[in-house]
């Protein structure tokens, strides 16, 4: 508990000088604070989860793990605006369902940004920016792109690949 709270403190000061340093846009800035009041939350009170903001259940898409091989285009549906669809992402030609973290890629999610978007280049570089949302990988590390797979594998479901070419 102590140490999650030290840790929690530690991140609250890398934004605070990122911010003072106008290292990071103010939008970003709000978004990492509303999480950050979450996080220590729910380390105060472990047992007030935030079910009151998690997405309703899922069809169970695990039988089914290619299910949703898509298009960049049609992965454009898939960004929670339709509370029927999942919240898909695309990293490293992977997709993942990331309805479980719609607080941060719903659409009122500090990262809605990349719901519906096949945004390697933007996860790996770890950029905001609009014009990084796409897969164009010119001077980015493999390992960086590993580590997005890596991270997006370990917390969200694989529900398909990529297609490209259409
Ligand atoms: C000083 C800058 C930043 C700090 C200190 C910061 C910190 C954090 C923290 C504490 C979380 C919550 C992690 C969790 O609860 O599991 C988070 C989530 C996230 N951050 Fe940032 N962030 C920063 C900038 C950025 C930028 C520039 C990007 C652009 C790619 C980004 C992308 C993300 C994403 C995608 C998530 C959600 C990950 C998930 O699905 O769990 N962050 N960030």
């Amino acid at each position: 508990m102590i140490l999650k709270i030290s840790a929690t403190l530690s991140i609250l000061t890398v934004l605070l000088a990122a911010y003072a340093k106008h290292a990071m846009p103010p939008a970003v800035w709000d978004a990492h604070v509303t999480i950050m009041t979450d996080y220590v939350n729910s380390i105060i009170s472990p047992t007030s989860s935030p079910a009151s903001s998690s997405p309703p259940p899922k069809e169970n898409l695990s039988s089914s793990p290619s299910k949703y091989d898509l298009c960049p285009s049609e992965l454009a549906a898939y960004t929670g605006a339709d509370p029927d669809l999942p919240i898909l992402l695309s990293v490293g030609g992977y997709i993942f369902d990331v309805s479980a973290g719609a607080k941060f890629y719903g659409p009122s999610g500090p990262y809605k940004i990349f719901a519906g978007c096949a945004c390697t280049r933007a996860l790996s570089i770890g950029s905001m920016d609009p014009e990084d949302r796409n897969d164009n990988l010119e001077g980015v590390s493999k390992e960086a792109v590993e580590g997005q797979v890596k991270f997006y594998t370990d917390k969200y479901e694989k529900v398909g690949t990529l297609k490209k070419d259409c």
